[in-house]
This record gives C-alpha cells, structure tokens and sequence, in this order.
C-alpha cells in the first residue's frame, strides 16, 4: 500500500493553541537527541482536519516510549505516570495538562542460531492495528520533517468522503468494542459506515462475546455514545446493527422505545433551556430509558453487569420501580402540591427526567412533574433545626417528622415567613405524638 505523505506544520499552527504547539515541538527535539521519531496519532490528528478541538495529545515513538517520555518529562517540567509493561506512559504537566505516550509495535525478526533479535519498529505497523482509517494518521514531529503526514490507509480521504472504514478484517474480532466505537464516530461527526465495515460488524456482533474485563470497555463506549450530542439517533443505529443485545437481549427498538427517546429529547431540550445551571447526567438517562421495559431484577442485574457504582444503579432502579403507580397516582383530578412532592421526592434527577419523558402522554402529569422541577424542590424552610432545639426539641425522629409537615405546610403555601413557620412548628410540637 502506497503511504501518502504531506506536509501540515502550517496546519498545525494555524489550528493548535501554544500549549499544544510547545508541547509537540519540545517531543520532537526530544526525539531527534535520542535518535527516534516521534509522531502525534489517534483523535488529535482527525480533529485537527476536520477544525475540531481536541486536547489528547497522543504521541506514539519509534524507539523506547518509556524513556522518551522520561525525557520529555525533564523538558517540561512534568512528572510520569502510568508507566506499564506495554511501553506506555502518561506525562502530567503543570495544570493538570496530559501526554499519552505509546511506544510503536515492536517487531522481533529471529535471527538463525545464537545472533541476537532484531528489532524493528514502524509506525505503519503501529497504525495498522488501530480502530477505522480516520483514526489511524500520524504526523511526524522530529524537527526538520515536523508535520509531515503519514496515511497509509487513506484516512484523509475517508475524513473528505465522510467514511467511517475497518482496517482489515479482523479489527472487530481484535477489540469489539469497536462495534461500539463505530457507531459513535460515524453519529458524532454524521458519518457513512461503510458497507464492508458494516458487514464485519454484523459477523461480529453475531460471535461477540464480552468478558468481565471487556465488559468495562463497552461500558465506557456506552457512557460515550450517550452522552453525544445526539444519542437518538446512535441507538437507532445501534439497533440497526444488532448491539443492543448487549446491553440487554430483551431490549427492542420498538414503537413504544421510539417515543420514549424523542420524549426524552424533548425533555432535556426543555430542561436545560429552563434550567441551565444543573448539568444531569445524559448517559445515566439513556441508559435508564433503555432499560425501561425490562423488570427491576433484570435492570438490576444489567447495572450490575457494566458495573455501575451503587448511586448509579439507585437512579436507574428508581427510574423504574414503583413509577406506574406514581403516575397514575399524579394523573388524579386534585393534588395539593406537597402531594406532588411527596411523590417525586426521593427522586433522583435524572430519573426525574426519564419520568416526566414517560409521562408525556399526560398533560396533567407532565405539567405536575415540571411544577416539581422548576419549583417545589426548590422549597426549602427557613427554620432550621437550631431553631427547634432552641424550642426544647432534642433532635431524633419526631424532628424531622414536624419539619416534614412544616415543609408541606409552606408548599401549600400556608407559611410564608419564618414567623409563620416558628408557629407552626410550636403548634405541631405539642400535637405530634413523642415515641420516647
Ligand atoms: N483506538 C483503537 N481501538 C480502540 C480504542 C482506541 O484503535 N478500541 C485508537 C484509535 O486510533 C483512537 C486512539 O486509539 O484514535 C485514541 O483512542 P480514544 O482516546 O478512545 O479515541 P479518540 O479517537 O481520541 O476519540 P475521542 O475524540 O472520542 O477521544
């Protein structure tokens, strides 16, 4: 195969802030004392064609990754990290800022009898075994040749054509979380998959299977799909090419799970609109909506599976459990707002959000969700415990069972100043009954 090869320093410094621009330049010096090359790889080389910013500097080197990034450390002012067996490392410089370094596959050419190994290092090999062709660019960075392209799968092209394209055969069957990978490149920048590409992923998703250690892999691909700009239509895809089955095999791409994702869309939209400050998570909500049909020990069991933390798989089992009772009970003709509140308070947010997408079909529920949203929750009293231990309260369960009912009092709006709420409480201390 033919390598195409180019030169973009301009490109590079038009598009590249100073930072970046020092860090590579200072890697290439680097490399050029110890007699290796060093070229920029991966996400950082496609964003830079396509204008987008990307600060993950991935640096791959011809030689020994490990003490290149040592050096390169030195000349920062930077500290290594992560160093493993496989030649990589992570330089931190000051600020938080990180360099990934790799070292290029190696290959050991055995020599007949007793004569020592020969090792020879490409970059080509080393991009030959990456993900899709757009993502497998290099640019040298040795100074003298600083910025000149090396393509040999034809990853411009495919970045002009908008082609997301395997390297080879086996690329899905090597790491199937490309399956996955694809599905997200080609929705975030509104790319083709190609047909062949689609076909590999067809055979295999037809022999995937993913192990424990895999299965941490999917899931981040997934956290990274849902929270794209527009998931929507990635799920759409996903089902298309056969993936959901591996978040769940009962979850299906149905009438009913259509409506529920473009009620979800909307929802955020207005969500967000109407609240900008609160940043929810967008992959949790996803995810939750997907799980929607199956049953709570099946949703619990898939939580557990990707292995989500505790406070994750809560949201996503309270997005589900008990919530057709819920709605049904917010769809009554006559509801005080405390008895709006009193049944989304233990809520999360985000399962909040997947509520009010489940509840669209009502206005009447809706409307009472967004009332929780934008105004009950924020509700919040203004005596405080101190003013109840100041009354002789001592604090316990009847504490928080009379600030419960102030807090219910003032959403029905019967308090409205402090006074008020003192009053209250005072009132209420002698009714509510003490257990101790
Ligand atoms: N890569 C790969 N196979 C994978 C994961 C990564 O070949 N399963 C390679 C790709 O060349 C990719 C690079 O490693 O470009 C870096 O991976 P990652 O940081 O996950 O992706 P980016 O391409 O940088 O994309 P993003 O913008 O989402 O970070």
């Amino acid at each position: 195969m033919k390598t195409r090869s180019r030169n973009l320093k301009a490109l590079i410094e038009e598009k590249t802030s100073h930072r970046v621009l020092r860090i590579v330049s200072v890697a290439g010096e680097v490399a050029q004392e110890m007699d290796y090359s060093a070229y920029l790889v991966g996400g950082v080389v496609r964003d830079l064609f396509l204008g987008v910013e990307n600060l993950d500097v991935d640096i791959t080197v011809e030689g020994d990754g490990i003490a290149f990034a040592k050096k390169l450390a030195e000349h920062l002012s930077g500290r290594v990290k992560g160093i493993t067996r496989f030649g990589t490392a992570i330089v931190t410089l000051r600020g938080g800022f990180k360099v990934d370094v790799a070292t290029a596959r190696q290959e050991y050419y055995e020599r007949p009898a007793a004569l020592p190994i020969v090792e020879a290092s490409s970059i080509r090999e080393d991009q030959f075994r990456r993900d899709f062709t757009i993502n497998a660019m290099a640019i040298k960075l040795n100074p003298g040749e600083f910025g000149k392209l090396i393509d040999s799968f034809g990853g411009e092209r495919d970045l002009k054509k908008g082609v997301v394209r395997a390297l080879h055969d086996g690329s899905f069957i090597d790491d199937p979380t490309r399956i996955f990978r694809a599905v997200r490149f080609s929705e975030r920048y509104q790319f083709k998959i190609d047909e062949w590409t689609k076909k590999l992923i067809k055979q295999a998703t037809d022999l995937a299977m993913f192990d424990e250690l895999t299965i941490e892999r999917v899931r981040d691909e997934l956290v990274l799909i849902f929270s794209e700009k527009n998931p929507v239509r990635a799920i759409k895809k996903m089902a298309e090419l056969h993936e959901l089955k591996f978040i769940h095999p009962r979850i299906k791409f149905n009438k009913q799970l259509r409506k529920l994702l473009g009620n979800l869309k909307e929802v955020l939209n207005w969500f967000r609109s109407s609240l900008p400050k609160e940043k929810p998570s967008q992959w949790l909500i996803y995810f939750s909506a997907l799980l929607h049909k199956l049953t709570v020990k099946e949703a619990r069991a898939t939580c557990q599976r990707f292995h989500l933390s505790r406070k994750d798989e809560e949201k996503v089992i309270r997005s589900k459990e008990g919530i057709s009772r819920k709605l049904r009970h917010l769809g009554k003709e006559k509801l005080s707002p405390s008895q709006i509140y009193c049944q989304l308070e233990k809520l999360s947010l985000e399962s909040l959000l997947v509520v009010m997408a489940r509840a669209r079909a009502s206005r009447i529920v809706s409307e009472r969700v967004s009332l929780y949203l934008r105004e009950l929750r924020q509700v919040k009293l203004k005596v405080t415990g101190d003013d109840l231990k100041e009354l002789g309260l001592k604090p316990g369960p009847r504490f928080a069972k009379i600030l419960k009912k102030a807090l219910y009092a003032k959403l029905d709006g019967s308090l409205k100043t402090k006074r008020d709420e003192l009053n209250y409480v005072k009132m209420n201390i002698s009714k509510t009954p003490s257990k101790a």
